[in-house]
């Protein structure tokens, strides 16, 4: 039996249900996720699951919230799930009838990510056998080639406002392309402070402050981690510098999105062996491929999980020999994402400072963005 916490979603609004299922998966617990009450009950019978919690929704197709939970509470195998009730308007008269019919609690379906884990963990604390949830910790994307100029920094700004604008969650960007990260410039940001200043930091520990200190918020609803400023600066950031900072980081954002550059450094490692996935950017052109194969190859060696590593192919030129089927035959590994052509609006946006999903949010281009972000974050209907 798996002794992490599952709970149960219903909800029909898809971004409702998006966004309460990445918060919870972040906090670490198991989600059911469905947008009909009748497909969370057929779900209920078929896996013989009992969830530890329910949060349902009420104004919903087929069946309302509250005939939804007397049917929980009228059958054995649920009657005893705690019920949170997710509201649109605060009526007196809703809660009545909400507690009437079995709920337990009540929260506002734009609650924020911190009250949400509040309410869910006061309402756990009910099932003591279970151990307690481990400290919360983000999930990191890193986007990395061995190869330049293929999109590195483009895809790490933009899936960064992507799942941003999704899932209306702080997002973290990390410029780990330390001689040299272009990330500030792409976002019109100053740096101030850096992970330089952490070279021979002399303790075990830094304050979170001191990190937030160095992190600058963009209007996008991204908060960019700068590289250091300094070309020379870059080789004051190691492997211990990454140790330092990684549990702080975690408290900054639930998803922390990594340019990692183009260069196999010792404290570019580190992030890529704890990241949840690393995204490799290729361009359609036989280089760009080889230096994917070998990317390919290196993390192998490290022993880091195949199924994490993602190519993508950015179509950074308008024309190629070279489709992505051939490109995952070569690789002998499927495509996660392909990214569309625009050079006139990518170029457009670093040149303005302005993520090129803000500049042209209605492209093919966005939309591949948002779809990588979807699938990254996990954000589908079960
Ligand atoms: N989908 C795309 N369509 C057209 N042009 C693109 C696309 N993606 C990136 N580019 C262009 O490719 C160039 C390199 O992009 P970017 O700086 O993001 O790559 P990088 O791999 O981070 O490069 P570097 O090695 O300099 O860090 C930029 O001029 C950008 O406009
Ligand atoms: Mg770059």
């Amino acid at each position: 039996m798996s002794d992490k916490y599952q709970i149960l979603i219903v909800e029909d609004s898809e971004i409702t249900l998006y966004k309460l299922k990445a918060i919870l998966l972040r906090l670490g617990y198991e989600v059911s996720a469905h947008d009909r009450p009748q497909n969370a009950l057929d779900w209920l019978t078929s896996s013989q699951k009992t969830p530890d919690l329910i949060i349902s929704d009420v104004m919903m197709p087929g069946m309302d919230g509250y005939t939804f939970i007397k049917m929980i509470r009228a059958n054995s195998q649920t009657a005893k799930v705690p019920v949170i009730m997710l509201t649109s308007q605060t009526d007196l008269k809703d809660k009545v009838a909400g507690l009437e019919a079995g709920a337990d609690d009540f929260i506002s379906k734009t609650v924020s990510p911190d009250e949400l884990e509040l309410r869910v963990k006061a309402l756990l604390s009910r099932n003591k056998e279970k151990s307690s949830i481990s400290q919360s910790s983000s999930k990191v994307f890193s986007v990395f080639s061995l190869r330049g100029g293929v999109g590195t920094t483009s895809i790490a700004v933009n899936l960064a406002v992507a799942i941003a604008r999704l899932l209306e969650i702080k997002t973290c960007l990390w410029d780990m392309a330390l001689s040299g990260g272009q990330c500030a410039l792409m976002l019109n940001l100053k740096p101030k402070n850096t992970l330089a200043s952490l070279a021979d930091w002399p303790e075990g520990s830094i304050e979170e402050g001191l990190l937030s200190s160095m992190v600058l918020d963009h209007a996008s609803g991204i908060s960019l981690l700068p590289s250091p400023q300094f070309f020379e600066e870059g080789d004051l950031v190691n492997r211990a510098t990454i140790d330092l900072v990684w549990a702080p980081l975690q408290m900054l954002a639930p998803f922390i999105v990594v340019d990692g550059g183009n260069h196999f450094t010792d404290p570019i490692i580190s992030v890529l062996e704890r990241s949840d996935a690393i995204i490799v950017p290729l361009a359609p052109d036989l280089a760009s491929v080889n230096a994917t194969y070998q990317a390919l190859r290196l993390f192998e060696e490290m022993g880091i999980d195949r199924r994490k590593v993602l190519p993508v192919v950015n179509e950074t030129f308008q024309k190629s020999s070279l489709n992505p089927a051939k490109i995952a035959e070569g690789l002998k590994k499927d495509i996660f994402a392909e990214i569309p052509y625009d050079n006139v609006n990518m170029v457009r946006a670093i040149n303005q400072g302005t993520p090129y999903m803000e500049l042209a949010p209605r492209t093919s281009t966005s939309q591949a963005f948002t779809k990588m972000a979807q699938r990254l974050t996990a954000v589908r209907k079960e």
